[in-house]
C-alpha cells in the first residue's frame, strides 16, 4: 500500500523520489540521540545538497520519548518555525521515532505526509509499514494513536551496521514470525541463512528484509483496519509475549525477545490443540533454538516465572480475566489463523510448561 524502497545508499535520489510523489521538498527530520548521532549530519547535508529545506527535531533515545508529552514540545518548536502543511514529516530511526513522528504527522495541522526511514531490523521490517502511529498512555502502551500510512518507507539495511547485536536479535524475531505466518519457502531461507543475517550478509540481510517488509505490506493491505483476522495474524507468539513484556515492566526484555519467547509457546499450543503436526512443530523449534538472549534474562524474565503468573499477565486488563484470550495459531507452517473458540487455561498453561522444558534442555540461561 506505501511506496517502499529497498536500496544502499537509499537516501541518494530521495529528492526526486518526494517530486514524484508530489511531496515538497521541505521535511521536518525527527531522530533519536542516537540516529541524529550517527547519521544526522549526513542526512542533513545530503538532503540539503537536494534542495530541501529543512527543521531538525530531537527526542531522547528511549520508549518514553512515546509520549504526549513529548509531542507536545515538538508541536509548539513546529509551530515556532511555521511548519504548516505543505511540509512532510521524515523519521528516522527504530519504532520509536516511526511511531512518534507518525503520530505528530497524523495530527499536526491535521495531518502532514510522513515518510518512514527505518534504522532498526525491527522498525525496517515492521514499524514503519502499516501506518499504526501511537503514543503511550500511562495505563497502557500504544493506546492513542491513528492509522496514518506513509508516503515512502525508505529502507537501507546498511544502517544496522551499528545496531548492537541484541536489537538484531529482536528485529529477527519478527521475520522469522513472517516465515511462520505467510512463507514457508521463506522460513526455510531463513533457517539456512540465520547466521548469515544476524551477522548483516549481503545479499541475504537484504532479502530477508525485503521479503518481510512485502509480507507486512500485503497483509496490511488486506486487512488495514483489522477487520476479517488477517492482520490479526501478524500478533503470532504476541499473546504471550505481551504478558512477559508486562511483567518484565516493558524494560528488561526486548518486544523481539519476548516474541521469540511468546513462538515457542504459540508453536506448543497449535500442536497440543491439534493443528500443528509434530515434524512442523520440531522444524519451527530448531529455528527458534537459534536466537541468543543476554546472559541471564531468559532465565530471570522466563523460566523463573510460573505459568499461572504468565498467564494472569497475558490478559491486557486485571478486570479481564472472565474474556477469553486471543490466539493466533498455525495449521502449517507458513500457515496461520486467528483461532475464534476459546482455549481451556490449562491448554495454553502446558503449552507455556512446554516452553519451560524447551529452553531448560536448550541450556540457554
Ligand atoms: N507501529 C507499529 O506497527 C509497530 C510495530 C512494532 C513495534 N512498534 C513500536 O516500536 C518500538 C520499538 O522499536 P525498536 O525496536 O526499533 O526500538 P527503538 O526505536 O527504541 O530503537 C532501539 C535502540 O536502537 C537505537 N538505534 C536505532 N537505530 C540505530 C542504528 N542504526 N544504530 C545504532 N543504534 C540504533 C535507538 O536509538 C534505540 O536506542 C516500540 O515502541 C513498539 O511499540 C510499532
Ligand atoms: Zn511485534
Amino acid at each position: 500500500m506505501s511506496t517502499i524502497i529497498v536500496g544502499t545508499p537509499v537516501i541518494a535520489g530521495v529528492g526526486e523520489l518526494f517530486t514524484t510523489h508530489g511531496l515538497a521538498k521541505k521535511a521536518v527530520v525527527l531522530f533519536d540521540e542516537h540516529t541524529r548521532k550517527l547519521y544526522g549530519d549526513e542526512l542533513l547535508k545530503t538532503l540539503s545538497h537536494q534542495g530541501f529545506q529543512l527543521k531538525e527535531l530531537v527526542v531522547p533515545a528511549r520508549e518514553a520519548s512515546k509520549s504526549f508529552s513529548a509531542a507536545y514540545r515538538l508541536y509548539g518548536s513546529m509551530i515556532e518555525d511555521d511548519i504548516d502543511r505543505s511540509w512532510n514529516l521524515l523519521a528516522v530511526g527504530g519504532g520509536v521515532v516511526g511511531d512518534l513522528g507518525g503520530f505528530i504527522a497524523a495530527s499536526y495541522y491535521r495531518g502532514i505526509p510522513v515518510i518512514q526511514l527505518p534504522t532498526t531490523l525491527l522498525a525496517m521490517t515492521d514499524s514503519s509499514i502499516g501506518g499504526k502511529v501511537a503514543i503511550n498512555h500511562p495505563l497502557g502502551k500504544n493506546l492513542i494513536g491513528f492509522f496514518h500510512m506513509p508516503e515512502l518507507v525508505l529502507i537501507d539495511p546498511s544502517y544496522l551496521s551499528t545496531l548492537p547485536q541484541r536489537e538484531i536479535y529482536s528485529g529477527m524475531s519478527e521475520v522469522v514470525k513472517y516465515g511462520f505466518i505467510a512463507d514457508e519457502s521463506f522460513l526455510s531461507f531463513l533457517d539456512l541463512h540465520f547466521k548469515d543475517i544476524t551477522e548483516l550478509q549481503e545479499p541475504w540481510l537484504t532479502e530477508a528484509v525485503k521479503k518481510s517488509a512485502n509480507i507486512k505490506d500485503d497483509v496490511v493491505t488486506n486487512d488495514f483496519r483489522e477487520q476479517n483476522g488477517v492482520r490479526a495474524t501478524l500478533n503470532f507468539g504476541h499473546t504471550f509475549a505481551h504478558g512477559l513484556e508486562k511483567l518484565a515492566e516493558y524494560r528488561h526484555l526486548r518486544h523481539g525477545e519476548a516474541v521469540t519467547i511468546g513462538m515457542v509457546c504459540a508453536l506448543f499450543l497449535s500442536h497440543n490443540l491439534g493443528y500443528l503436526d509434530r515434524v512442523s512443530l520440531e522444524r519451527g523449534l530448531s529455528i527458534l533454538k537459534k536466537f541468543r538472549f543476554p546472559k541471564g534474562v531468559l532465565k530471570r524474565r522466563f523460566l523463573d516465572i510460573d505459568s499461572n503468573l504468565l498467564l494472569e499477565n497475558m490478559f491486557s486488563d486485571k478486570k479481564k480475566l472472565d474474556k477469553k484470550l486471543r490466539f493466533v495459531l498455525l495449521k502449517m507452517l507458513g500457515t496461520a489463523f486467528l483461532l475464534e473458540e476459546n482455549v481451556e487455561n490449562k491448554q495454553v498453561l502446558k503449552s507455556i510448561d512446554d516452553a519451560h522444558r524447551f529452553f531448560s534442555r536448550k541450556g540457554a540461561h
